[in-house]
């Protein structure tokens, strides 16, 4: 078989050849001025992504990196913490702030809604105030997207702050991280902004900084006030992943000549064309329409055809790599990630990797039937 391989999981994802060749320069001295330079301008670009004037820094670290940044920062043991959970990830945030002594309400949505803002009210009313607040803007084991908006707006009544997940959205999906007064917004470098893993992006809001100034956990590696200090100077505490900010800069440009709405048009395709194609093919949808994932669809296989099986026939037939359910939804869903550097085309091509692989198992299916939905749904 070709040595081509088709990666459709929800991270890391495909990374352009631009941004490839960009981290191909030559190293440099992170302490010289050519990197203060590129670090500046890293950070204006990665502000207007995140649509915020807040400040904003670039970690080296994964995802789960920028989450504990988050929770080291703000949580003094016995906090009280409100975890908003949609799925696993919510999980793993709630997890940190237990982990750094939170007195931690649960506040948990069935897999594959959305949570729910009577229920928010209801827990703040018995077991509120909080001090923070957690919540996952883009559930990735679900393919589900929570109102931050509406969120955002209840927790900027109160004293407490917001701190939110957006892993998997920032740079596809419409994230106003100032209007929806996110006082810290994380995301990770190997979904939509196209680059490998290692890098999180953290901004901060400044209700967020006098609560950072005072916090009682122990933080070294991860703290925002060395970050900030460092900053000053357009410094990173400690060595960055010089060759990741490269592609940064590369990708943040790439995502900023298409232009901010046309990124945001085209992932919502890509999910409408996912969902069509599909469902045309038997699948059931976890999310609902109105709360669906632009960057993650999760696809309920028919019960004829286990999700293993498929997944196996997809990466052993055809180089094609989706991803599979986590926790719970182990073996029960399988999640097409279509983000980043990916294209309408693309999508048709996963829908007919899936629609060749349903056939081969012998399922009643005519072929060209997903594609077919998936390219009407693009019309
Ligand atoms: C929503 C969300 N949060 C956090 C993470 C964790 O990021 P990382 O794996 O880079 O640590 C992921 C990764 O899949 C994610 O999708």
């Amino acid at each position: 078989m070709l040595n081509k391989h088709y990666l459709y999981i929800p991270g890391p994802t495909p990374v352009p050849p631009e941004v490839v060749a960009a981290m191909g320069q030559p190293m440099v001295g992170h302490r010289g001025d050519g990197f203060a330079k590129l670090h500046g301008e890293i950070v204006e670009k990665a502000k207007a992504v995140f649509q915020t004037d807040n400040d904003l820094f670039v970690l080296t670290t994964s995802g789960t990196g920028g989450l504990e940044t988050a929770i080291a920062n703000t949580v003094t043991p016995g906090d009280k913490v409100l975890a908003l959970v949609t799925g696993n990830f919510g999980e793993r945030f709630a997890r940190l702030a237990a982990t750094y002594g939170a007195e931690l309400t649960r506040l948990e949505s069935p897999a594959g809604t959305a949570l729910d803002m009577e229920q928010v009210d209801e827990i703040w009313q018995a077991r509120g105030p909080f001090k923070i607040v957690l919540a996952t803007h883009n559930e990735t084991s679900t393919g589900v997207t929570n109102d931050i908006a509406a969120l955002g707006e209840y927790v900027a009544r109160t004293d407490a702050l917001l701190l939110v997940d957006a892993v998997s959205s920032m740079g596809a999906m419409d994230i106003r991280t100032d209007d929806w007064h996110v006082d810290i917004m994380v995301t990770g470098s190997q979904k939509a902004l196209m680059l490998p893993p290692g890098l999180a992006i953290v901004s901060v809001s400044p209700k967020a900084w006098p609560i950072v100034e005072t916090n009682g956990s122990p933080r070294f590696y991860l703290s925002l006030l060395e970050a900030r200090k460092s900053f000053a100077t357009k410094n990173t505490p400690w060595t960055p992943a010089v060759s990741l900010f490269y592609g940064l800069n590369a990708s943040l440009d790439m995502i900023l000549r298409e232009g901010l709405a046309n990124v945001f048009a085209r992932h919502a395709r890509m999910a409408l064309a996912t969902r069509a194609g599909a469902k045309a093919l038997g699948f059931g949808l976890l999310a609902d329409d109105a709360i669906a994932s632009h960057t993650v669809t999760a696809i309920v296989p028919d019960k004829v055809i286990n999700a293993g099986d498929l997944l196996k026939m997809l990466s052993q037939d055809m180089n094609v790599t989706i991803a599979g359910g986590q926790g719970e939804l182990k073996g029960k869903i399988l999640r097409i990630g279509h983000m980043g550097y990916c294209s309408e085309l693309d999508v048709i091509m996963v829908i007919a990797a899936l629609e060749m692989a349903l056939y081969k198992a012998g399922m009643a299916i005519e072929l060209g039937s997903g594609v077919k939905a998936a390219e009407q749904a693009l019309f």
